[in-house]
């Protein structure tokens, strides 16, 4: 008994001292520590340290997490100093539980609009200023990173995460994510740009094969993460769930050590998606690929790199690499520098913000003149709310990428806020449906539909038929009415085009039933769009006064909305998207993920059997996604790529394009020319010469937004661009290549509506990349 005592007196005699002796982190003894650390603890910090998801501090294959609600920590190693990290999502605020056992205080965060409504403001000192509040957020609430911005390209609009994405476009996709990146980080806070890459689909999205040539991955899939990292930094990047081309993100050397360090020199960490251990992927090659972060984190992935380095299969080189980088991000984080978190951000001050965003992120989509209200005399002081999202205002998606708001501003108090009552009777029956529809909805849940939960964002129910006894009483009690159509999605599934793309025949019929009896008595009908993606217009965009696109616009969206239609603010939102005539007209959509969701799939699929759009999916439309298929093809949409109106009127001047040095710079003159203050987005679009690529009719180079303008006011905008941006992407060099020749600048409203032009003789260039993602 004694010697065991004397034994374990020794021991813990060695581990103190060991712990005395052995260095303390700092950022500038990273060598050293590196050095210090064993085989093991070095395995701990690649693997993240817990899932707190569902939980309120469980643990789910690692330490408990350090802030409820938030999806993941990096392990701590007390001995050298090193602290647990957190992170948290993302992307439109902070994704923590409101409220924790023992404690009365809360924990709500700010909804900021959503990633397309937060783009559609082509505005990135807003964007900056979303990010700023969002990183203030992130360390308040003692996180270190916001797991976003979301920046996979719009493919198509039946994905179920657009809503969390920003445009069809990359330019601008890199550009609205690089102002969000460096607001967030300017705070010291971090960020994590998602999902990287091809993740545009949802269906499936664990083990589907976007199969893509290694053109349309670097000019369009990529291409807005290289502008991120060149623009902005992010301290982390977070690969996709999906396999790129047969080889899965999270193990793919080629995009994550070639393509991101070796082309674009990335220097910051890359964690992978939430899933862990994935069948048909060892984590040593997860790590060799240059992933520096498996989260959650289990246990046993840990077990594997030790297992991995002591057999000789991982090299030792690439585990002490991807801590050094762990370290490095570690030294900046909050949690290490003691940042003094308070869990009380300022949520009066970032309503603020968030309304101001929101509201410049609407687009207006059509306006016969009823818009603004009383302004010219008009007497609009009560109205009928009809549709359920009217009452129940989506300020987010579903998922992970919805956020514990402490209130969502609905219609009827959006419109209250502006002296304006919502009629009583129509109101009394839409909210007593919503508290049935809410329990029902739950009580009829499908278990695996865990997207579907109350935690996971405001859902949608059924609309419910408004009799035309109704309409008509309501026809005689207000003057006017807004019909809201809600669309909802979320990750792990995508839309369907029937009821979800395509409005339901209860929704059609009500727009054409409450717009035939407010008509006949001379009163306006507004549709509002509150859906976070695309939607079907053509067959009754005839029917309303006007249409605002609201999509998801955060907590304030009712006062948003209302900023709108009273004019206080002029729409000066455009979509970065292109709005087709039918879904079908995306040539993606015959590659696409048909109705069947992940869980009716799983059942159906017989074994062995690869099914297309689900095992894989065919990028046969190449570049030609969006507005570069629609314009260059001279196909008819419902609304084009950077489309939106204003209550007033811009003229452009004739553009100046120059070239010094590298730089492009492209000057135009923007006048109001209307009655009313306005802003007005310009956007460059650029043909390049014949050359040896096929290529669209025009791409966005570059945009710019003026400052509110008054009537009669002009400001001339400096818009530039790197000759490189000219630059397509040639396969069979494995290069960027600048044809020679006389390019056509082309400034517009938007992609179909240019106001001027001028050309500009441009050298021809070449450079090379690695050959990543080469045709074997
Ligand atoms: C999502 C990520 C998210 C992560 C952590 C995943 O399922 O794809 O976007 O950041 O979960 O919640």
């Amino acid at each position: 008994m004694k010697k065991i005592n004397l034994a374990l007196a020794a021991l813990l005699f060695t581990t103190t001292m060991n712990a005395q002796n052995a260095p303390q982190l700092r950022a500038d003894n990273i060598d050293e520590v590196l050095a210090a650390m064993t085989l093991e603890e070095k395995a701990k910090l690649l693997v993240g340290g817990a899932n707190n998801f569902f939980s309120d501090g469980a643990v789910v294959g690692g330490e408990a997490s350090l802030v409820a609600g938030a999806a993941g920590t990096t392990a701590a190693i007390p001995r050298l100093g090193i602290p647990a990290t957190v992170l948290t999502d993302g992307p439109a605020g902070v994704r923590i539980n409101p409220t924790r056992e023992g404690t009365d205080k809360t924990f709500y965060a700010t909804g900021f609009p959503i990633g397309t409504c937060l783009a559609a403001t082509w505005n990135t000192d807003l964007v900056r200023k979303v990010g700023e509040a969002i990183g203030n957020e992130t360390k308040e609430y003692r996180c270190d990173v916001i797991l976003g911005p979301g920046m996979n390209l719009h493919r198509n609009p039946l994905c179920g995460r657009n809503f969390e994405y920003y445009s069809e476009d990359p330019l601008l996709t890199g550009k609205i994510a690089a102002a969000y990146i460096n607001g967030v980080q300017s705070q010291g806070a971090g960020v994590s740009a998602k999902h990287f890459a091809v993740n545009s689909q949802e269906t499936a999205r664990t083990h589907v094969d976007e199969r893509v040539s290694a053109r349309a991955a670097r000019e369009l899939y990529l291409r807005g993460f290289e502008i991120a990292v060149r623009e902005s930094n992010p301290w982390t990047f977070m690969a996709s769930y999906n396999r790129i081309n047969g080889i899965f993100s999270m193990g793919n050397l080629d995009l994550l050590t070639k393509i991101l360090r070796e082309d674009w020199g990335y220097k910051g960490i890359v964690m992978t998606d939430w899933i862990g251990i994935r069948e048909g992927l060892r984590t040593i090659d997860e790590v060799i690929a240059g992933n520096d972060l498996m989260e959650p984190g289990q246990p046993k992935q840990a077990e594997e790199i030790v297992a991995g380095v002591k057999s000789g299969s991982l090299s030792i080189e690439y585990v002490d690499r991807n801590v050094r980088r762990m370290l490095e991000y570690i030294v900046k984080t909050p949690s290490f520098n003691h940042y003094p978190a308070t869990n009380a951000p300022d949520l009066k001050a970032h309503a603020q913000i968030t309304r101001e965003s929101a509201t410049e992120g609407i687009v207006l989509l059509k306006n016969n003149g009823t818009l603004p209200w009383n302004t010219d005399g008009q007497k609009i002081k009560t109205v009928s709310l009809f549709g359920e999202n009217s009452y129940e205002f989506f300020s987010g998606g579903t998922g992970s990428g919805c956020v514990h708001t402490p209130y969502v501003v609905d219609m009827v108090e959006g419109l209250k806020n502006i002296g304006i009552s919502s009629s009583d009777v129509l109101t009394d029956i839409y909210r007593k449906y919503i508290d049935y529809a809410k329990v029902k909805f739950q009580a009829e849940r499908h278990p695996a539909k865990w997207y579907q939960m109350e935690m996971f964002g405001q859902q949608k129910y059924p609309e419910i038929a408004i009799s035309p006894i109704c309409i008509a009483n309501e026809v005689k009690k207000a003057d006017a009415a807004i019909v809201t159509i809600g669309r909802q999605a979320g990750e792990g599934v995508d839309r369907d085009i029937e009821g979800e793309f395509n409005l339901t025949a209860d929704e059609r019929q009500m727009i054409f039933d409450v717009c035939n009896a407010f008509h006949a008595e001379g009163k306006p009908v507004i549709v509002v769009i509150n859906s976070g993606s695309v939607i079907e217009t053509s067959s009754w965009s005839g029917y309303p006064d006007a249409i605002l696109c609201a999509w998801q616009p955060g907590e304030e969206g009712g006062n948003s909305v209302a900023d709108i239609l009273t004019g206080k603010v002029n729409p000066s939102g455009k979509l970065t998207m292109t709005w087709p005539v039918a879904a079908a007209d995306h040539p993606s959509t015959k590659n696409y993920p048909g109705s069947i969701d992940l869980y009716t799939y799983n059942e159906l699929k017989t074994n062995g059997r690869e099914v297309p759009n689900y095992d894989y999916t065919n990028h046969d439309e190449g570049i030609y996604v969006g507005y570069r298929y629609f314009d260059t093809y001279g196909r008819e949409v419902a609304y084009p790529f950077g489309f939106g109106l204003s209550y007033t009127t811009f003229a452009y001047s004739k553009p100046q394009v120059t070239q010094k040095g590298e730089q492009i710079e492209v000057k135009v003159t923007i006048k109001n020319t209307g009655k009313v203050a306005g802003k007005e987005v310009a956007q460059v679009y650029v043909t390049a010469p014949k050359g040896s690529l096929d290529k669209p009719a025009k791409e966005l180079k570059a945009f710019g937004k003026t400052r509110e303008l008054k009537p009669g006011e002009s400001e001339t905008l400096t818009m530039t661009l790197q000759r490189r941006d000219l630059a397509s992407f040639d396969e069979g060099q494995s290069a960027w290549v600048v044809d020679a020749g006389n390019y056509l600048f082309q400034i517009g409203a938007n992609v179909s509506d240019i106001r001027a032009t001028a050309n500009l003789n441009v050298k021809g260039m070449v450079e090379k990349t690695t050959t990543a993602f080469a045709q074997k």
